[in-house]
C-alpha cells in the first residue's frame, strides 16, 4: 500500500482532524431482494444515511471535518442555508446543538412550489426547530451561498463569531472528507470479496461526487463513479464536481482526472424537488423489497437513475454495483400526497 496512490491518499487523509460526530464506517450491505427482482448486477448499498447524529445523512461526514475548522476558528455560531426541506441544514442544526453552538439558517423559499400544505412545517423543518436553529426566510435567487454570507456578515456585525457552512457543505474540504467514503467502500468490498464495477449516487452541490471520484481513482481504479443529477442542471453539477475534485486532489496530493466525472442527466424529474413517477417507483420498490427508506428529492431520484441504467443493460449479472444511500428520509413526510400515502 505504501508508495501507491491509495497509500498516499490514506496518509494525506490522516493529516485532517475530524470531530467524530458521524458514526463511521457506515455499513455496506447487500440488496439481495432488489438484485433478484431486477435480474441485473448484484446490488449493494453504502448506508450513508446511517451516520447517526440528527437522523444522519451524507453531510455529516463532511461536517465532521468542516466543523473542526469552525471550532479551530473560534466560532460560536454556525450559519448555513438551503431550501425549506434541506437535509443539509438539518444536519448543520443537529451538529450545532451537539457542539453547543448557536445555529442560524437562511431558508430559501421559491425554488419549488410547496408540494403539500404542511411542507413548511413537517420533516426537516420540524427537526431544525427541535434542534434550536433560528430560521431566516429569504427568497431563492439561484445563488446558493450569497444569503448565507449575508446572514453571517449580519451576525458578525452584532458581535457574534459566525462560521459559514456552504450550501450542501460543498467545498474543497467537504470533498476531502467524502473521499473517505471511497476508502471505506474499497476496504469493505475487499473484505466481502468483490470489486465494484460502479458506485452510483445522487449528485447535487458536487462535493459528494468529487470526493468519491478522487477516492475511487486512488483506491478502486477499476470502479466507475456515476452521479445521478437531481438538480436538473447536469452541466452545472459536473462543473462543480470538477471544481471541488481538483481543489481537493491538490490538497491531498493525489491525481484528479476530469474523465472520471460522469453525471447522468434525465432522472431529476420535471424540476429540483419535484418527484416524478420513476422516483416514486424507486422509493416504493426499495421500501417494499429492502425496507430501505429513500426520499423524493435526492436518494429516490438517485435510485431511479440506477434502475434506469440497469434496465438499459449498462451492467451484466456478474457485475457488482454499490448504491450510496445519502439519506434524506425526513423529507419524505413533506411529500405524502405525491407518494399517495
Ligand atoms: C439526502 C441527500 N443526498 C444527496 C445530496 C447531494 O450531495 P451533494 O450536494 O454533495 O452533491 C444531498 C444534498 O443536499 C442530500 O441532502
Amino acid at each position: 500500500m505504501k508508495g501507491t496512490i491509495a497509500g498516499r491518499l490514506e496518509a494525506s487523509l490522516m493529516r485532517f482532524k475530524r470531530l467524530g460526530l458521524a458514526h463511521l464506517p457506515t455499513p455496506l450491505e447487500p440488496l439481495k431482494r432488489l438484485t433478484e427482482h431486477l435480474r441485473g448486477p448484484s446490488l449493494w448499498v453504502k448506508r450513508e444515511d446511517c451516520t447517526g447524529l440528527g437522523l444522519g445523512g451524507n453531510k455529516l461526514r463532511k461536517l465532521d471535518y468542516v466543523l473542526h475548522e469552525a471550532l479551530r476558528a473560534g466560532a460560536d455560531t454556525l450559519v448555513s442555508g438551503g431550501v425549506v426541506q434541506s437535509n443539509s441544514q438539518r444536519q448543520v442544526a443537529a451538529a450545532a446543538a451537539k457542539l453547543g453552538l448557536a445555529c442560524h439558517l437562511a431558508v430559501y423559499h421559491g425554488r419549488l412550489a410547496p408540494p403539500t400544505p404542511d411542507y413548511g412545517r413537517t420533516g426537516n423543518v420540524a427537526l431544525n426547530k427541535l434542534f434550536g436553529a433560528v430560521l431566516h426566510d429569504v427568497p431563492w435567487t439561484g445563488d446558493r451561498n450569497q444569503a448565507i454570507r449575508d446572514l453571517a456578515d449580519r451576525l458578525a456585525a452584532q458581535g457574534r463569531r459566525p462560521y459559514a457552512v456552504p450550501y450542501g457543505v460543498s467545498s474543497p474540504l467537504g470533498a476531502v472528507a467524502y473521499a473517505t467514503t471511497a476508502v471505506e467502500i474499497a476496504q469493505q468490498s475487499a473484505k466481502a470479496g468483490f470489486m465494484p464495477s460502479a458506485i452510483v449516487h445522487c449528485s447535487g452541490s458536487g462535493a459528494t461526487q468529487a470526493g468519491l471520484v478522487l477516492g475511487a481513482a486512488a483506491c478502486l481504479p477499476q470502479t466507475r463513479v456515476i452521479g445521478i443529477d437531481i438538480d436538473a442542471e447536469p452541466e452545472r453539477v459536473a462543473a462543480d464536481v470538477v471544481k471541488y475534485g481538483r481543489a481537493a486532489a491538490e490538497i491531498l496530493n493525489v491525481p484528479f482526472a476530469n474523465e472520471g466525472v460522469e453525471v447522468v442527466a434525465g432522472h431529476a424529474g420535471p424540476a429540483y424537488g419535484v418527484p416524478h413517477a420513476a422516483t416514486i417507483e424507486a422509493i416504493k420498490l426499495s421500501a417494499r423489497l429492502e425496507g430501505l427508506v429513500l426520499d423524493p428529492v435526492y436518494s429516490g431520484k438517485g435510485m431511479a437513475g440506477l434502475l434506469a441504467l440497469i434496465r438499459d443493460g449498462r451492467w451484466s449479472a456478474g457485475d457488482r454495483v454499490v448504491f450510496v444511500h445519502t439519506g434524506g428520509a425526513p423529507a419524505l413526510f413533506a411529500y405524502l400526497d405525491a407518494l399517495g400515502l
